[in-house]
């Protein structure tokens, strides 16, 4: 019952992936979630293919379990990342923030599984047509970069618009989620807010803390006005960005306030001025575990309860 077809695809026990997450998904977390059953993944973000190569290394040392790269699109190294993703023979990549079209011949020649990220029945038809392999569908109730359409509606309807697995993201942390995402139609979950405040996950403890402190009301999305969403919760920068944004500001003035504010967040533990991109489940996460202990509850959980349903 635990298994689904996502598994076999992906060589993984359990169908459980990591998100990929800018400055927080690195090679620890990776294969501690790889270790556990689940799909780890590396975030590439904008990083240069040098550390993105270091880290698919890194990951290999600690597992030797599937796991994937979260590749960015826009970035302006994703050409070299999307090359080195094949040398290093990684066995899944995901995509964000476009259309991977382009990779993909050179790509699936090197048997990696593509999952697009996608955020509309429209792209996911188009990646399918493009050969994707899967597709996650993520909510706007996600952390980071999001798209209009909530969990709950834009599941089902990717479900029925497309053929390949399809895997949701955003708002899903426990068994309840897990199991509500099987019955809209997806054969895996992709978590991401949950993760961060795992054992194995490097981000600096103020941000964590940040995390369990959250209630659900919490989070908040800027840069609506600029066409470049993010959920994160709310701080003196949010709180400051949307001040301006509300009074018009210019999308490059706007952005000025965020550059590096993810690291800031992420190394430094800069809670007042660094970005805390997370979800609004955040609200519902009362303590720190290890990824062993949050894939097997969630699992658990998710079981007994489908057992029980009528
Ligand atoms: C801190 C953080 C950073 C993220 N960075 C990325 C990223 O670099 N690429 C990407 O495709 N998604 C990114 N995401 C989205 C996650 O991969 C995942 O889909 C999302 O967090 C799922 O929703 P949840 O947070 O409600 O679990 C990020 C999310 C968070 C919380």
């Amino acid at each position: 019952m635990r298994k689904t077809a996502i598994c076999d695809l992906l060589g993984i026990e359990y169908p459980v992936i990591q998100g990929g997450m800018a400055w927080v998904a690195e090679h620890n977390l990776a294969a501690a979630v790889s270790n556990a059953g689940g799909l780890g993944i590396i975030a590439a973000a904008n990083a240069p293919y040098e550390y993105v190569r270091d880290e698919i290394r890194k990951t290999k040392e600690l597992t030797d379990r599937p796991f994937g790269v979260n590749i960015m699109l826009l970035s302006p190294h994703a050409e070299d990342v999307a090359r080195v993703v094949v040398e290093e023979k990684v066995p899944v990549v995901t995509t964000g923030a476009g259309n991977p079209g382009t990779y993909m011949k050179q790509w699936k020649e090197a048997g990696i599984k593509v999952i697009p990220v996608v955020a509309s029945v429209a792209l996911a038809k188009l990646m399918q047509r493009a050969g994707a392999d899967a597709v996650v569908a993520e909510g706007c109730e996600s952390g980071g970069h999001i798209g209009e359409s909530t969990t709950m509606t834009l599941v089902p309807q990717v479900a029925d618009a497309v053929s390949i697995p399809v895997i949701a993201a955003g708002g899903i942390a426990d068994g309840r989620g897990f199991a509500a995402a099987r019955m809209l139609g997806a054969q895996a979950v992709q978590v991401g807010t949950r993760f961060v405040v795992s054992k194995e996950c490097v981000v600096h403890p103020r941000y964590k803390q940040q995390i369990l402190r959250a209630k659900d009301i919490d989070s908040v999305v800027t840069g609506r006005s600029g066409g470049h969403p993010v959920r994160a919760l709310r701080n003196k920068m949010s709180r400051e960005y949307l001040r301006r944004e509300q009074a018009g500001c210019e999308f490059e003035e706007l952005e000025s306030l965020t550059v590096g504010a993810l690291r800031k967040a992420v190394v430094d533990g800069d809670v007042d001025y660094g970005t805390l991109m997370a979800g609004q489940i955040a609200g519902m996460i009362q303590e720190e575990k290890s990824c062993r202990e949050i894939i097997e509850g969630m699992m658990d959980e998710a079981e007994s309860l489908m057992n029980r349903a009528w």
